[in-house]
């Protein structure tokens, strides 16, 4: 059988045949046959905007690859510092590598003082952290006039070491201010999560315990890249413009602010404390079956399967509880887990657990405040982000992203005065 794929026209008769690899057409097929003829793809369903090399998902078969390297494996053996270089340059580094990378990235950690004084200090008493983090990170842009340089290689590589630096640092302040604790500075001699916890936490006396800082490094892993996704895409659609990588990202975040995306793990924990009991368990997912609200946690545009990340962070929620105790929302969690995928409403739609169903517990059981979670899942996220911008840029098959649009809209008509309406 040819792989190849043939569209007719039955207006004019006129046929073109091109090439499917990997399971891809290329669009120039419908401009050859008539540039005016445009493809009906809400919420991109069935559009590959971009070729990328970047991280590989298999969605039917719950296989996740971070530039060929299985996520079980990145989570078991490497840390996120040593992923986020894998993700930015394609290979895993080498000694010395990982050695100048990680002293690059641990000294761009600090943000300049008017960040904090001027700007974050400005937020009202309450404001919530993902949001603060969004405009903290467009805020942060116009520290770095360079950051405009984005065909300069130079440029671009300082710009990512100070997003993938300072990200945790902007948390942590976000954090620090909404609860009205003084920021605690960068401290360059610990590692990437343990810094990370040590601002969030540090009053007086306070040690990161390794457990825990593993925990965050592997969910830091876990989160770093997943393609195509609506941040991602959302960072390359406004990279697309040529804007500069802080405002880029900042559209990111943005974008997985929303409950659908990385809000979702806020809305678990939210979902299981509303919940409450075991015995109310039952009843929630006969109310979810009738459309009354969504199973939080559960269902993936991609995944018909289980997610692989989900599979791991849930084994890291027991590692944490060894240390914290049990987060008390687990059983209803697991009962959950259970009474759905028993279901044939859940089996029959392939929806399983994704990321976010178990990683709000860990998150929580660490102390962190439900509004926290989402710039949890942002801060390793900027790599993946970056990741994109740096392959959409040196990508010679894009362009500004300008889709087209299907009008339904009221057909040509005369100004009527306000007098005659
Ligand atoms: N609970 C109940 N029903 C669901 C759920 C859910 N969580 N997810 C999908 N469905 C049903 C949906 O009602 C539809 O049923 P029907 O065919 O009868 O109309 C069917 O499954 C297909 O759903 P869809 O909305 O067409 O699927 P989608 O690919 O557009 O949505 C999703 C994907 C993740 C937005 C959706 O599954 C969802 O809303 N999940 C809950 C929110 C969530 O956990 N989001 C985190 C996603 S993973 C982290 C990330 O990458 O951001």
């Amino acid at each position: 059988m040819p792989d190849t794929i043939t569209i007719t026209d039955d207006r004019t008769g006129k046929t073109v045949t091109v090439p499917i690899t990997d399971g891809v057409f290329p669009s120039s097929a419908l401009r050859e046959l008539d540039k005016n003829l445009f493809i009906y793809d809400p919420a991109f369903l069935s559009t590959a905007a971009c070729r990328s090399a970047i991280t590989y998902l298999d969605g039917d078969n719950g296989v996740l690859h971070y530039r060929g390297y299985p996520i079980e494996q990145l989570a078991e053996h490497s840390t996120y510092l040593e992923v986020a270089y894998l993700l930015l340059y394609g290979d895993l580094p080498n000694e010395s590598q990982l050695k100048t990378w990680s002293y690059e990235v641990t000294h761009h950690t600090f943000i300049h003082e008017n960040m904090r004084k001027r700007f974050v200090d400005g937020f009202h008493y309450d404001a919530h952290p993902m949001g603060m983090f969004i405009s903290a990170l467009g805020a942060l842009g116009t520290f770095y006039n360079d950051a405009k340089n984005i065909f300069d290689a130079e440029s671009r590589h300082k710009q990512i070491l100070r997003l993938i630096a300072k990200a945790p640092t902007l948390a942590a302040m976000c954090h620090r201010f909404s609860v009205g604790l003084p920021f605690f500075l960068p401290d360059n001699s610990l590692s990437y999560p343990a810094n990370f916890l040590n601002m969030m936490w540090k009053i007086g006396e306070y040690e990161v315990h390794p457990t825990l800082e593993r925990a965050m490094d592997v969910l830091f892993i876990l989160h770093a890249d997943h393609e195509q996704n609506c941040g991602t895409t959302a960072m390359r659609v406004v990279a697309s413009s040529n804007a500069d990588p802080y405002s880029a990202a900042a559209a990111a975040a943005a974008a997985l602010y929303g409950p659908l995306h990385g809000g979702a793990n806020e809305a678990v924990v939210r979902m299981l404390t509303e919940i409450g009991t075991l015995d109310d368990v039952p009843a929630f997912v006969d109310d979810v079956k009738e459309g009354k609200g969504r199973l939080m946690g559960f269902g993936h545009r991609v995944y018909k399967n289980y997610d692989p990340r989900a599979r791991i962070i849930k084994q890291t929620a027991y590692d944490v509880f060894e240390v914290t105790g049990k987060n008390p929302l687990l059983d209803i969690a697991l009962k959950l887990e259970e009474t759905a995928l028993e279901d044939p409403y859940f089996v029959d739609r392939k929806l399983y657990p994704n990321v976010d169903f178990y990683s709000g517990l860990i998150y929580q059981a660490l102390g962190f405040p439900v509004d926290m979670f989402t710039v949890l899942f942002a801060i390793p996220r900027m790599s993946g982000w970056l990741a994109h911008w740096d392959e959409l840029l040196g990508d010679k098959d894009q362009k500004i992203s300008r889709p087209r649009q299907w009008y339904a809209g009221p057909a040509e008509r005369d100004y009527v005065k306000l007098g005659d309406r």
